[in-house]
């Protein structure tokens, strides 16, 4: 079955919702088959792929070839683009723009925009042209510079009265779910209650809708450290370590290739 952003709002309350990064055809194929129902090609591919230090330098460019690339590679999950820094901040003009070439040209299903109340105008445009949109909100690395760092958010009682009316203002802009990335679990569980949108959780806690993890991060393939929310499902940087070292010793000793893989 293939999912649309309607069945996966229609989770809320029903069933937990798990969503996770992809960022190719070999990546998105391996979480399809999983049956998980949703991709999201994270902008978080300037680090975990591109070798940059931050999401900023990402580019549509490279948006838009990853989204192609997951596209190929999925055929029932929901396929959400990452808007990248400064293709949506200039102007609503330019916000409806590029995520409908996210639509045209690379086949994505549905877009997601950073940031609270200050997005509801484009996210009204956006679906009111046609254009599914996910909410962003809590720690939103775009705004890394402004923020100060990597650092959990909400935490005093004003910042969570206004991350609560940021995602209110999401919902009431017509998005079909919201992103809350590094809040007090207390706070994930209270914005989830008063939504009637399902919210998907990466650090605040088991209250929230649904999770998403980064890939490289869950299957352990970076062998950097992951921060706290991060929980690894395998060690695939000690496996492909090994095996890399394996082949080479082997075609140093002669091992390799030997009769079976001979013709
Ligand atoms: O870019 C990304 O992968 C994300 C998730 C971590 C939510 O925005």
């Amino acid at each position: 079955m293939k999912w649309t952003a309607a069945k996966l709002k229609a989770l809320k309350g029903e069933k937990k919702i798990s969503m996770l990064t992809a960022y190719d055809a070999l990546t998105a194929s391996l979480v399809d088959d999983a049956d998980i129902p949703a991709i999201l090609v994270g902008d978080s591919l300037g680090m975990t792929v591109l070798g940059y230090e931050t999401t900023l330098p990402v580019s549509m460019n490279e948006m838009l070839h990853h989204t192609r690339a997951v596209s190929r590679g999925a055929r029932n999950a929901l396929i959400i683009a990452d808007m990248p820094f400064m293709s949506y901040q200039p102007s609503i003009a330019m916000g409806l723009e590029n995520a409908g070439r996210f639509l045209k040209e690379a086949h994505a299903d549905a877009v997601k925009v950073e940031g609270g109340a200050i997005r509801a105008e484009l996210i009204e445009s956006l679906v009111k042209n046609g254009v599914p949109v996910l909410g962003h909100i809590g720690l939103t690395p775009q705004s890394i510079k402004e923020m100060g760092g990597y650092k959990v958010q909400g935490k005093t009682s004003e910042q969570a009265r206004k991350l609560m009316d940021d995602a209110m203002a999401i919902e009431q802009a017509g998005a079909f779910g919201v992103v809350l990335e590094c809040v007090p679990a207390e706070l994930g569980e209270m914005i989830s209650k008063a939504l009637t949108i399902p919210t998907i959780g990466i650090g605040a806690g088991a209250g929230c809708d649904g999770q998403v993890l980064v890939f490289t991060d869950l299957l352990g393939m970076s062998g950097k450290p992951v921060p706290k929310f991060v929980k690894k499902y395998a060690y695939l940087h000690t496996l492909i370590s090994e095996g890399l070292a394996t082949y080479k010793t082997e075609v140093e000793e002669g091992v390799f290739p030997g009769e079976e893989h001979t013709y």
